[in-house]
C-alpha cells in the first residue's frame, strides 16, 4: 500500500472575509508558516470569488507557496448562466483546486450528482484540480444509509472520468452533521468512511488508482483535533470551514505534525 500520499490541507472560507480581509489573512499565514509546513503538507486556500484575484496577487508577488483554490463553479465555459463563474475564468486566476459538490451547494442551492460529474469533468479540461465532496446527513447515518450515499455520490461524481485523473483528485469526506456543529466525528469514524472512500475508488478505478487518490476528512476540523485525525492511514488531508478564517487556528492544523 502507497503511504506517500502528500496531506492536503485545505481552507474553504465559505461566504466569509472580504478582499481586504483576505489579504490580511493571507499575509499574517505566510509569516506563521515556514518551508518545512510546504515540505510536509500541501496548503490550499479557497475564498470568495471576489477575493481570488487580490489572494492570488499577494502569492505570486510574495511567492507564497500556498496553493489557490476556489468554492465553486459552472460546469459550462460561457453563456447566459447570470451569477455563475467559469473553469476557464478560475484557471486565468491560475486556480489549482476547486472544491465541487460541497454539501452546501448540494443541500442549499439543489446541485445534483449529474450537475457534479459535469464539474469534476469541467475541472479537469482546465488542467485544474477537483475537489470532490460527499457525506451523509445525520438520519442517513442513524438509518444506517451512510455509506450507501456515500457510495452513490462517488460512483456518480466520478462516471466517465478516466483512471488517471481519478488518480489525481481529491474527494473530501464531510459528514454534514459534523460541518459547523463543532461535532467533529470521532478519528475511527473518519477513519472508517474514508477507507470506505477509497474501497469505492476501488471498486471503481482499481487498486493503484485508490492507493493513489488523497481523501480529506472535513467537519469541525480544529488545532485540538487535527493530530488525531490526520495519523489516521486513509485520511490524507483536511477541509477546514471555520477554523480556517483566523490565522492561528489554521496555521496551527497546517502544523498537526508538530503537536
Ligand atoms: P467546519 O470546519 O466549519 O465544520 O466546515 C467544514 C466544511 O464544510 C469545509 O468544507
Amino acid at each position: 500500500m502507497t503511504t506517500n500520499r502528500k496531506p492536503l490541507i485545505s481552507g474553504n472560507w465559505k461566504m466569509y472575509l472580504n478582499h481586504f480581509e483576505a489579504i490580511q489573512i493571507i499575509q499574517t499565514l505566510s509569516y506563521q508558516l515556514d518551508a518545512s509546513d510546504y515540505e510536509a503538507c500541501d496548503v490550499s486556500v479557497h475564498p470568495p470569488f471576489t477575493d481570488i484575484r487580490s489572494v492570488q496577487t499577494v502569492l505570486e508577488s510574495d511567492r507564497i507557496p500556498m496553493i489557490l483554490g476556489a468554492q465553486h463553479c459552472h460546469f459550462e465555459e460561457k453563456g447566459a448562466f447570470t451569477g455563475e463563474v467559469s473553469p476557464g475564468m478560475l484557471e486565468k486566476l491560475n486556480v489549482k483546486y476547486v472544491i465541487v459538490g460541497h454539501s452546501e451547494r448540494r443541500e442549499i442551492f439543489g446541485e445534483t450528482d449529474e450537475h457534479i460529474n459535469a464539474k469534476v469533468k469541467a475541472v479537469f479540461k482546465h488542467t485544474m484540480t477537483p475537489i470532490l465532496c460527499v457525506g451523509e446527513t445525520i438520519e442517513e447515518r442513524e438509518e444506517g444509509n451512510a455509506q450507501s450515499k456515500v457510495r452513490g455520490q462517488i460512483q456518480n461524481g466520478l462516471k466517465g472520468v478516466g483512471k488517471e485523473r481519478v488518480a489525481s483528485m481529491v474527494v473530501a469526506y464531510e459528514p454534514i452533521w459534523a460541518i459547523g456543529t463543532g461535532m467533529t466525528a470521532t478519528p475511527g469514524d473518519a477513519q472508517e468512511m474514508c477507507s470506505f472512500v477509497r474501497d469505492c475508488v476501488k471498486e471503481i478505478a482499481g487498486g493503484t488508482t485508490a492507493d493513489t487518490i488523497r481523501i480529506q476528512y472535513g467537519g469541525s476540523v480544529k488545532p485540538i483535533n487535527a493530530a488525531e485525525l490526520l495519523k489516521q492511514p486513509d485520511i490524507d488531508g483536511a477541509l477546514v470551514g471555520g477554523a480556517s478564517l483566523e490565522a492561528d487556528k489554521f496555521a496551527r492544523i497546517v502544523k498537526y505534525r508538530l503537536h
